[in-house]
């Protein structure tokens, strides 16, 4: 689904909406806060901007943000668990403002952390920023899988398979999915007016994982460090643009 000039620069205000959420809620990355009022901090960050949680009901989920704590993976459930020094922790956000949807994530350290995530944290950032590289008209799709693939391997750790990137835009998750792994110039050509979120999730150990009893908290199955790092995107004619970058 491609969008006009006029519906990307209308993503871009709900991706903004993102952007300060999670720029607002890093000092609030402190020993002893819970995930639960990280929740609460985000939901209000969110509505006072005139956006909706997207997350908040979708499927059953029933928080404003996931917050994916050390091993866990992605979809972790805000609640009593509190922070402590020298964990790391991923914060997804995603909002509704004016039908358009925008998705972003980060992970961060609490305080200082062990010589091998903040290895992980900067390889996976670069992860993202190498697949975002690939972003252009005229590559294929996979071209983003493999770029991301690589970069992560190259560093010993592994991508995760069972979660994926997707298209967003009047929808949450649009066409395609994108997998952060495989072979390069493979998939659709990439066009002016794609607009997707990039999403790699890099595990310190096996890029094997499972559910929790919860039904939704992703968690490696090698209890490793994982990481997760997202922009939703923009292919233009003048290049790529990072819709959730402040
Ligand atoms: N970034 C994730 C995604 O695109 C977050 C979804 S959380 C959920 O699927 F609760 F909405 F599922
Ligand atoms: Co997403």
């Amino acid at each position: 689904m491609l969008k006009s000039d006029d519906e990307i620069k209308r993503m871009a205000e709900t991706c903004r909406i993102v952007a300060e959420v999670l720029e607002g809620i890093k000092a609030q990355i402190v020993p002893g806060v819970t995930t639960g009022e990280l929740d609460k901090a985000v939901e209000s960050a969110i509505r006072s901007r005139g956006g909706r949680p997207a997350f908040k009901g979708y499927r059953g989920y029933p928080a404003s943000v996931c917050t994916s704590v050390n091993e866990q993976v992605v979809h972790g459930i805000p609640g009593s668990v509190k922070l402590r020094l020298g964990d790391i922790i991923s914060l997804d956000v995603g909002v509704q403002y004016r039908g358009f949807y925008g998705d972003a994530a980060i992970t961060l350290p609490v305080g200082a952390v062990s010589t091998q995530a903040v290895k992980l944290l900067a390889v996976s950032e670069r992860a993202l920023e190498e697949g975002l590289e690939k972003c252009r008209a005229g590559n294929r799709l996979s071209d983003i899988s493999a770029a991301i693939q690589r970069c992560v391997e190259a560093e010993g750790f592994s991508i995760v398979r069972s979660f994926v990137g997707h298209g967003i835009g009047r929808s949450l998750h649009e066409e395609p999915q994108i997998p952060n792994f495989g072979n390069p110039g493979e998939g659709p050509e990439l066009v002016p007016g794609m607009t997707l979120a990039i999403e790699p999730m890099v595990n310190a150990g096996n890029w094997e994982v499972e559910i929790l009893a919860d039904g939704w908290t992703a968690v490696t199955k090698d209890r490793s460090l994982s990481a997760h790092f997202e922009h939703t995107v923009a292919v233009t004619k003048n290049g790529l643009n990072i819709l959730t970058k402040l």
